[in-house]
């Protein structure tokens, strides 16, 4: 081994990556074994879910420019990240139930329902609701979640986008209240019917189209692990956040980001 690689760096591994912050970020209240893996697992989710929103947020930006190549590299690369996030559920689903009980009363009322980042990239990819900025309210990102309720999300860019290739979008909908959820629209459908009925024609649309499709579905794959995994740990309890527990995560289930693009393959 080369002399150099045992002389202490002026900036060391440890340095570049924050590890004295980030390793002493995990501080169990309770002796039980499991509960540093209950923190790792939130934790590491919280830290993807920053890249992804560092990702979506850029790639919203190129397809506004309609510079679309570098925004399909972005998507892509958060579908990966989902892939993780998904993954994540099965070490998790270790634990059994007699293991969370043991820890669940050390959590009082925490809950991943207050996790500001994951509100972000739900507004981010269109899922709005005004009423999740509550439990915000009285913390410092409140103004900043607020904002991300106001501006467009990653789908309105995409339907502003087909505007702009000449497709017929309603003037309502470009203008429309960005703080309400996008509601599936005909001519939107109809414009990606014409994309699907005529992939080499719209190479890009159509690419765009399938990258968004990635992503819901992911996303809907890791809600519904997070469902079952609940399902399997504390059953049809109510959750430390006060809600109905399995019931409430089954209902996001309903929903879709960009309903035109499921809708779409009934019309072909
Ligand atoms: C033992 C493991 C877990 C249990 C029992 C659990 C349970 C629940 C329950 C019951 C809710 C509904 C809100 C409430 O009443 O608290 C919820 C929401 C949520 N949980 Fe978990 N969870 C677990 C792990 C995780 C993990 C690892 C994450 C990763 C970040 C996570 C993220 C979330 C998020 C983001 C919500 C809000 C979902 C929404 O509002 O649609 N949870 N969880």
């Amino acid at each position: 081994m080369s002399e150099k690689l045992h002389t202490p760096p002026a900036m060391s591994y440890g340095d570049y990556l924050g590890l004295d912050t980030l390793l002493s970020a995990q501080r169990p209240r309770s002796d039980e074994h499991d509960e540093l893996l209950f923190i790792i697992i939130h934790q590491a989710s919280e830290l993807w879910l920053k890249l992804s929103i560092h990702e979506l947020s850029a790639a919203r930006q190129h397809i506004r420019d309609d510079d679309l190549g570098p925004a399909f590299k972005m998507i892509a690369r958060v579908s990966r990240i989902q892939g993780q996030l998904i993954q994540s559920w099965d070490v998790l689903g270790t634990m059994t139930p007699s293991d969370y009980h043991a820890l669940r009363p050390h959590l009082g009322q925490s809950s991943g329902f207050q996790s500001f980042q994951y509100r972000m990239l739900e507004f981010l990819m269109g899922a709005k609701d005004a009423s999740m900025l509550r439990v915000h309210e009285t913390t410092e990102v409140y103004g900043v979640l607020e904002a991300a309720l106001a501006e467009p999300s990653l789908y309105d860019e995409c339907v502003r986008l087909l505007s702009r290739r000449g497709f017929d979008i309603p003037a309502q909908l470009l203008e429309r209240d960005l703080r309400l959820p996008h509601e599936a629209d005909a001519a939107v459908e109809a414009a990606w019917v014409s994309v699907y009925r005529d992939p080499e024609r719209y190479w890009d649309l159509y690419e765009l189209a399938e990258k968004l499709v990635d992503l819901e579905f992911r996303f809907q794959q890791w809600r519904f692990a997070h469902l079952k995994t609940v399902e399997r740990i504390i059953g049809f309890k109510q959750g430390t956040g006060g809600s109905a527990g399995a019931a409430y995560l089954a209902k996001a289930l309903e929903g879709s980001f960009f309903p035109e693009l499921f809708r779409v393959r009934t019309s072909l």
